[in-house]
């Protein structure tokens, strides 16, 4: 259901960075837009518009931090485009009564998707099985054996809307599923492990699934990929910060496990170049959100909160 914005509301809108054009455009018929990522001095640009912007749009990892928001006195209003707010202070959002909005459930079936096609690239080694017909080595040789899912223990790190997907997705895979939450989910027929090394010891694929932030910061650590072993396979969707990335960067090079799907990193775009080395990995650039539909729907609802925001009507997704 889409809200309709105040007409010519006109009111003052600092983006981070940009929308897809089927956003921008309605996005500048009614807001006086300020395009941060345009600015060639971010400090004159802020300090020349601050005094009127009401909102930000932003996206999840370009975020708002405190700095920022400290630099807008009218703030009233953050909205993400994405589902973590990882990047955006919410402490300090809260301190000054700012709302804080997301754009959760439209994105979770495409992340979960993407969860399911980063463990099957990676398990049966489909990117290296195309690169070997395009180069003719087929011709040659059969492609070396890979693994199999079907028949596997998953272990998905994170029972949230989207860690509840992935098993949903997985439930048709006639796989064995546990899961590592905070709780046990009485909604939940799966297994739950209260402790993140155990889950890692007993799957063969673990799915990272929890949101980022302090409280999850390596939450995947030296001590869980030893657990998950050199027969384990990690796939992260969540966010780079949740994994030791040094420990799994050298343990994806010693083998001390088999191999890992990720769409998400330390540092995005510009990823630790060892990544780029290594055999055992399938690599996507954090797009879980990537599709068309997903993009526009997500693109709705920060427009949605905008127009309730400034039409004085309740927010569609508050994070704060
Ligand atoms: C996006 C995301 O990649 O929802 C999130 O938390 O990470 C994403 O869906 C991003 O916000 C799009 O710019």
């Amino acid at each position: 259901m889409s809200t309709p914005s105040p007409a010519n509301d006109q009111s003052h809108v600092l983006m981070t960075g940009p929308y897809p054009p089927w956003d921008m455009e309605p996005l500048a018929r009614d807001y006086q837009l300020h395009r941060l990522w345009e600015a060639p001095d971010r400090a004159a640009f802020l300090t020349e518009h601050a005094p009127q912007i009401r909102a930000i749009a932003t996206r999840g990892e370009l975020g708002a931090n405190a700095e920022l928001i400290a630099a807008l006195p009218k703030l009233e209003l953050i909205a993400c485009y994405g589902v973590g707010t990882d990047a955006i202070d919410l402490a300090a959002a809260r301190a000054r009564g700012i709302r804080v909005t997301n754009t959760p459930d439209v994105l979770t079936g495409d992340v979960a998707d993407i969860a399911i096609g980063l463990t099957l690239a990676a398990l049966r080694h489909i990117p290296a099985g195309d690169a070997y017909v395009r180069s003719g080595a087929w011709a040659t040789k059969n492609m070396d054996l890979v693994t199999r899912l079907y028949g596997k223990r998953v272990g998905i790190a994170g029972y949230g809307r989207i860690g509840a997907a992935v098993a949903r997705r997985l439930s048709g895979f006639d796989v064995e599923l546990g899961y590592f939450a905070r709780s046990a989910r009485a909604d939940s027929p799966h297994r739950f492990f209260a402790d993140l090394t155990e889950l890692a010891d007993w799957c063969d694929v673990l799915i990272v699934t929890v949101a980022g932030g302090a409280g999850t910061q390596r939450l995947v650590s030296a001590e869980v990929l030893e657990a998950l072993g050199p027969r384990g396979w990690l796939v992260n969707v969540s966010r780079g910060t949740t994994v030791d990335e040094p420990a799994l960067l050298d343990a994806l090079a010693q083998r001390r496990i088999a191999g890992a799907g990720l769409d998400v990193f330390l540092n995005e775009p510009r990823i630790d170049p060892r990544f780029l080395a290594l055999d055992n990995v399938v690599l996507q650039p954090h797009h879980g959100s990537g599709t068309e539909e997903t993009r526009r729907a997500m693109g709705q609802l920060v427009r949605d909160n905008l127009a309730a925001h400034f039409g004085d009507r309740p927010l569609l997704t508050p994070v704060v």
